[in-house]
């Protein structure tokens, strides 16, 4: 494998880790811990220390992936071409991501600005919607080269 795959896939691992990590961390930990405690600030801080490491992953996510799936799709070209497998997965991952980053804003912006302690359980929905298309865009992640999906 030459060198600027390898180091694009340790990059995307890493991005992958981070956001992934980032976000079960908030779903299974910050989140129930607020709604037992009813405290919203637990969630804003967590968030509050997550989101710039966040936004980063997610860039690398974009960028480091863009430059793989056009290796795998043979080029530019090849991104748009749906008779190619890597095609279909580029597309689902390029619409999952963009997704992402837009609810991630919604959330920070609209949700937990919203957020007080008599109305935790109103984060619960967008913050598993986030956890959720994470794991979608690793299990998509494990179409390219092994054949998973
Ligand atoms: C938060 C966003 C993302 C996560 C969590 C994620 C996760 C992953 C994971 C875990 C793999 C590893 C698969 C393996 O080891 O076989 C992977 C591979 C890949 N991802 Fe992503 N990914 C994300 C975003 C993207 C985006 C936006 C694109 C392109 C538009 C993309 C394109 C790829 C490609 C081409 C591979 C294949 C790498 C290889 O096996 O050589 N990813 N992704």
């Amino acid at each position: 494998m030459g060198i600027e795959k390898s180091v694009l896939i340790i990059l995307h691992i890493l991005g992958a880790s981070i956001w992934i990590g980032g976000m079960l961390i908030m779903a299974l930990g910050v989140l129930p811990k607020a709604k037992k405690a009813n405290n919203a600030s637990l969630i804003k801080d967590y968030e509050g220390s997550f989101h710039i490491l966040g936004m980063i992953a997610l860039t690398m996510q974009f960028l480091t992936g863009f430059r793989l799936a056009m290796i795998y799709a043979g080029g530019m070209k090849g991104l748009f071409d749906f008779s190619n497998h890597a095609a279909v997965l580029f597309i689902w991952k390029l619409v999952l991501i963009l997704l992402t980053m837009g609810l991630f804003v919604v959330f920070k912006k609209k949700t937990l600005s919203t957020l007080e302690n008599n109305n935790v359980s109103s984060a619960s929905s967008m913050i598993w919607i986030l956890t959720l298309i994470s794991i979608a865009l690793m299990v998509l992640g494990l179409g390219f080269s092994r054949g998973i999906v």
